[in-house]
């Protein structure tokens, strides 16, 4: 099969392919590029940018544990002013999308984040709702529907550009977030952020990481990850980017086929700096070996 089409279009948004970058685990792309030809990735999806700069937590906040690794890198980051200033001209040089996610404390926060970044050149913004909310105690945004909704439909008056929103799988029921996420304005979902961990030394007899616990990833929570795409795509009539664990192109397959639109490929990074472009290899020969003309007719076949 010599003509495939890999293309898939989020909310206006053509990429080229489905493959993605989880956001923090590559950076700006900058990082990456010496093993990475930036062209070959659908988009290149950036680690979480504030209004403001973020100092993150203290260290250790990285550990590895059977199967991923922990994290409480607590969202470090320059502000949008310095990234917009440096990362923006540094990716536009590649044929490949940009998606800036954002973060915030509060909701004010994140709509000054989008603002600002509306003015700069990127494709879509995807909105990380896994922080917490100052104002309400730090439960985090995306563990309530009525904050999921509201924090979406506020920071939606400010986008000039499509929204994803990622969510959380720290929850009982995802679909309740994602549905919700949908009726406040996201044009997209993604998922799954980490799930919440922790590990302890016992001969210390303290946990690894100073701030206690951290964001679970790596292969271990595929599983998870695969099974909430699949029930979150069931629920919305939005596309879907699904992630968690995602390590080679079988898992990326996995994924669109339990109902996600495009893949985003996180700890793998760290462990395998070519993973992306791997993936994106791999899909095509699976399509053409397995006589599958364009992507999208596998996405969702899992009834
Ligand atoms: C070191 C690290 C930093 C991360 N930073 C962010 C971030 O800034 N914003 C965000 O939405 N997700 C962040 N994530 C979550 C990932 O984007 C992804 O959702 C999660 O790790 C699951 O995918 P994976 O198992 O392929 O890594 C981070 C993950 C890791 C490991």
């Amino acid at each position: 099969m010599n003509n495939i089409k890999t293309s898939v279009d989020i909310c206006g948004v053509v990429m080229k392919n489905p493959v993605t970058t989880a956001s923090g685990t590559f950076g700006s792309g900058r990082e990456f590029s010496d093993f990475v030809d930036l062209n070959k990735l659908g988009a290149v999806t950036v680690k979480g940018v504030a209004s403001e700069p973020w100092k993150g937590n203290d260290s250790p906040r990285i550990a590895e544990v059977y199967g991923g690794m922990l994290n409480s890198v607590g969202l470090q980051n320059p502000g949008a002013e310095y990234f917009i200033e440096n990362d923006i001209p540094f990716l536009r040089q590649f044929d490949t999308r940009i998606i800036v996610n954002i973060c915030g404390h509060s909701i004010e926060e994140y709509c000054r984040a989008a603002e600002r970044l509306s003015e700069a050149d990127i494709d879509l913004f995807e909105l990380n709702i896994s922080c917490p909310n100052v104002s309400e105690g730090g439960i985090t945004f995306g563990t309530v529907p009525s904050m999921a909704e509201k924090v979406v439909s506020e920071v939606k008056k400010y986008c000039k550009k499509p929204l994803i929103v990622k969510l959380t799988p720290n929850v009982t029921d995802i679909t309740e977030i994602a549905k919700a996420a949908v009726s406040g304005g996201a044009d997209a979902l993604s998922l799954i952020n980490t799930l919440l961990g922790m590990k302890i030394d016992i001969k210390r007899r303290k946990p690894v990481l100073a701030n206690k616990v951290g964001g679970f990833s790596g292969p271990a929570i595929k599983p998870v990850a695969v099974r909430m795409v699949y029930q979150v795509s069931k629920v919305v009539n939005v596309p879907v980017i699904g992630m968690g664990g995602i390590a080679d192109y079988e898992d990326a397959i996995e994924f669109i086929m339990a109902g996600a639109a495009a893949v985003a490929v996180g700890t793998a990074n760290f462990m395998n700096p070519f993973a992306t472009v791997e993936i994106v290899d791999g899909i095509e020969k699976f399509m053409r070996e397995n006589d599958i003309y364009d992507i999208s007719d596998i996405r969702g076949i899992i009834d």
